[in-house]
């Protein structure tokens, strides 16, 4: 079993019956649906609410039934995955392309668990690139003032165009090479008219479940 299978599936351990689960996005947490399917399969009552257009499409192929925030008043335990995790359970997110939805669906659950395998686990965040949900309108002046936030951002391209997130928008991913206090790099990326949402998850982790070299499952926890 590799690791992000391990840390994905202890993960489920998590969920009651009767929870709303947020469904994070990507392949670590794809072995927590896969699990959750399983148990679905073998009883378990859950609502899951998608951080994105492919986990709502795997989510229905593996029986998991789905809700919305029309529907619900909270969500119980959001699941997802990482770039990054500093030793504060800081984290970039993004990689996948999600991170608006995730953020809204993090935000919203009463527990946010992050599954990481163990290269994910970083003193400083900065290596891996911030993703950056911009408008398409006025991009080039958004893309000027992430520059004069000291970051050198690349419009993401899928197929030879620019990507596009499942809310309609672009991403530009902003190497900041380290980013020292994200708190504050979080909030002023965010006044940035432009800007819809970034990958900087400051202080929304309560429990990161990762591997290390002297524990089979290491849980760092924030509660
Ligand atoms: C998607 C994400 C993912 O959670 C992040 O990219 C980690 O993905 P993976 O588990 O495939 O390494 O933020 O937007």
């Amino acid at each position: 079993m590799n690791e992000k299978q391990k840390v994905g599936e202890k993960a489920a351990d998590y969920v009651e019956d009767g929870m709303v689960i947020g469904l994070g996005t990507g392949s670590t947490v794809f072995y927590t649906l896969t699990k959750l399917g399983q148990l679905v399969q073998q009883g378990l009552s859950i609502k899951g609410i998608p951080t994105s257009l492919q986990t709502e499409q795997l989510a229905r192929e593996l029986g998991i039934p789905l809700t919305t925030f029309n529907e619900i008043d909270q969500i119980d335990l959001a699941i997802d995955g990482a770039d990054e995790v500093n030793p504060d359970l800081h984290l970039i997110k993004g990689g996948g392309g999600a991170l608006l939805r995730e953020k809204i669906i993090a935000k919203a659950a009463d527990t946010f668990i992050v599954v990481a395998d163990s290269r994910k686990m970083v003193d400083t965040l900065g290596s891996f690139p911030l993703p950056v949900e911009v408008i398409p309108f006025g991009m080039e002046m958004t893309r000027k003032y992430l520059e004069e936030l000291g970051g050198s951002p690349q419009l993401r391209q899928k197929n030879g165009s620019a990507y596009l997130t499942d809310n309609g928008h672009y991403i530009f991913d902003c190497s900041f090479q380290t980013i020292t206090n994200p708190r504050d790099l979080e909030i002023d990326l965010n006044l940035i008219p432009g800007v819809v949402e970034n990958g900087l998850f400051v202080g929304m982790a309560d429990i990161v479940i990762t591997l290390d070299l002297h524990k089979e499952i290491d849980i760092n926890s924030r509660k």
